[in-house]
């Protein structure tokens, strides 16, 4: 395994990373003078370049190649938006700074909130929640503090098994209950167990659409129409536009609420923690609740609303995340509206093309058609003793990254595939050929998967420990 940077140092070395001080020592503050050395490592400029050159051969990313990580919508980000977010002109901003000094940033903000509404068909965005989860946090805050406007007590939020796991988080933080509703057997929700379950308590119907099996609800008319009747609102978690983009729009069909994760479907990087944005997008009646401030137009200036009688109030400092909203914007403007159509078109197009090879080899419990994802199990290989995460493990080895595994749970030794729409067909022949070959090794060689990875830097990692005692900080000497 490689050292850190620290570990490679050697005394006597070093680069000359810091100038001369040619400023006046003020004997006033010597007290302050720090009387150990920093500890930088003693490593020469080249030695740092080949050292972080080095760790990054060893990482995957999306740039080496498929990154085929189902509900993570891993696409490729142009590396154009990056060098329009760089631009001095945006990152030397202060987010305190007048609003007669930033009005470039607040068109660019206010025109990223009209696009959501044209796409989504809903009548006001605001960008502040961070991430998808938290949007999903905000939306439910909006639907709490809806029904208290109105003095409704309605305390339970139904949640169909096929919605992502963040869903019932976001639900029982914001201090709804959850319950559950089962998708039948074509993986969806069942309108007649919806009007079951759904009752003059119910504050909200929250689904994901596409849902987790990468299927379109087929009954969403019906859905929505019994939660409506219900006094209920519908929310769609919405970080799987990238699906749907120029094909439905959330707000036409009856939505209330939905979030986006502009981190994926807009094409902007996320893994590894970050950063994210997750905007949340209202019909007319709930625009009101929506957090502030929001970026509004005033004849020919741009301003920020800074209070509402109804908001839920902040949820983020300043804005959101600025940077992100550049390079979703850039990617926006890029596409233009047709352009996004076919995104969504692409996606579908990959994701059945894919299922139908893999499906060959692995079990599809849902043969769909899918949406822009499809949900593989490899079930099929138990009666050799190899489960999900050898295959997966044993991907590795080919040099691809392996799909989402164990999830959605109502899969057994799921495998979910999300090939996005900028991968090629070669691409996803290969990534099928590699998928058929495993299988086959599984039958016949099933310990090659046991012991897989063999060819990684790392080998199998412990992941509960990594989960329960991480250690992110190196320490001299540990
Ligand atoms: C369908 C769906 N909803 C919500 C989320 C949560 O988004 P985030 O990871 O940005 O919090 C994700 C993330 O993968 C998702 O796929």
């Amino acid at each position: 395994m490689t050292g850190t940077i620290f570990d490679k140092g050697t005394d006597g070395i070093s680069g000359r990373y810091i100038p001369e001080n040619d400023c006046p020592v003020d004997e006033d503050h010597l007290p302050l003078q720090r009387e150990s050395s920093l500890g930088l490592p003693r490593v020469a400029e080249q030695g740092v370049i080949r050292h972080y050159m080095g760790l990054a051969s060893k990482n995957y990313h999306i740039d080496k190649g498929i990154y085929p990580l189902g509900s993570c919508t891993m696409k490729y980000n142009p590396v154009v938006n990056e060098e329009i977010a760089r631009n001095n002109a945006f990152c030397g901003l202060h987010p305190a700074q007048d609003e007669e000094d930033i009005q470039g940033a607040l068109e660019l903000m206010y025109n990223l909130q009209e696009i959501l509404c044209e796409i989504c068909g809903m009548d006001s965005f605001s960008l502040q929640p961070a991430a998808g989860a938290h949007g999903e946090l905000t939306g439910m805050m909006i639907a709490r503090d809806y029904f208290l406007s109105r003095g409704e007590e309605r305390k339970v939020v139904i949640v169909p098994d096929s919605a992502h796991g963040t869903n019932p988080a976001s639900v029982a933080i914001c201090g709804f209950t959850p319950v559950t509703i089962e998708s039948d057997e074509r993986g969806m929700i069942n309108p007649s167990d919806l009007k079951e379950k759904i009752s003059g308590e119910t504050a909200v119907l929250m689904l994901t659409l596409p849902n987790t099996l990468g299927l379109f609800e087929k009954d969403i008319g019906e859905i929505i129409e019994i939660t409506h009747d219900a006094g209920a609102l519908v929310y769609m978690d919405g970080a799987n536009m990238n699906a749907l983009l120029g094909i439905v729009r959330p707000g036409k069909i009856g939505v209330d609420i939905m979030h986006l994760n502009l981190h994926k479907t807009f094409a902007t990087p996320h893994g590894g923690g970050g950063p994210g944005s997750g905007p949340v997008g209202v019909l007319e009646h709930l625009s009101d609740f929506l957090p502030v401030p929001r970026v509004v137009k005033e004849e020919d200036r741009f301003a920020f609303l800074r209070e509402s009688e109804k908001t839920i109030g902040k949820v983020h400092s300043y804005f959101g995340n600025f940077n992100v909203f550049i390079k979703a914007y850039a990617y926006l403007c890029s596409t233009g509206g047709e352009g996004l159509r076919e995104v969504s078109e692409n996606a579908i197009i990959n994701a059945n093309y894919l299922m139908k090879l893999v499906g060959k080899y692995y079990d599809i419990k849902y043969p769909g058609p899918c949406m822009h994802e499809f949900v593989a199990s490899s079930v099929n290989l138990k009666k050799y003793g190899v489960n999900t995460l050898e295959v997966a493990k044993r991907l590795l080895d080919y040099g691809v990254h392996a799909p989402t595994v164990y999830f959605p749970l109502i899969v057994k030794e799921a495998l979910m595939i999300e090939p996005v729409e900028t991968e090629k067909k070669q691409t996803l022949d290969r990534f099928a050929e590699i998928m058929k070959d495993i299988s086959e090794e599984a039958k016949k060689n099933p310990d090659l998967l046991h012991d897989a990875p063999v060819s990684t830097p790392v080998r199998r990692l412990d992941e509960v420990s990594a989960a329960r005692n991480p250690d992110f900080r190196w320490q001299k000497g540990k």
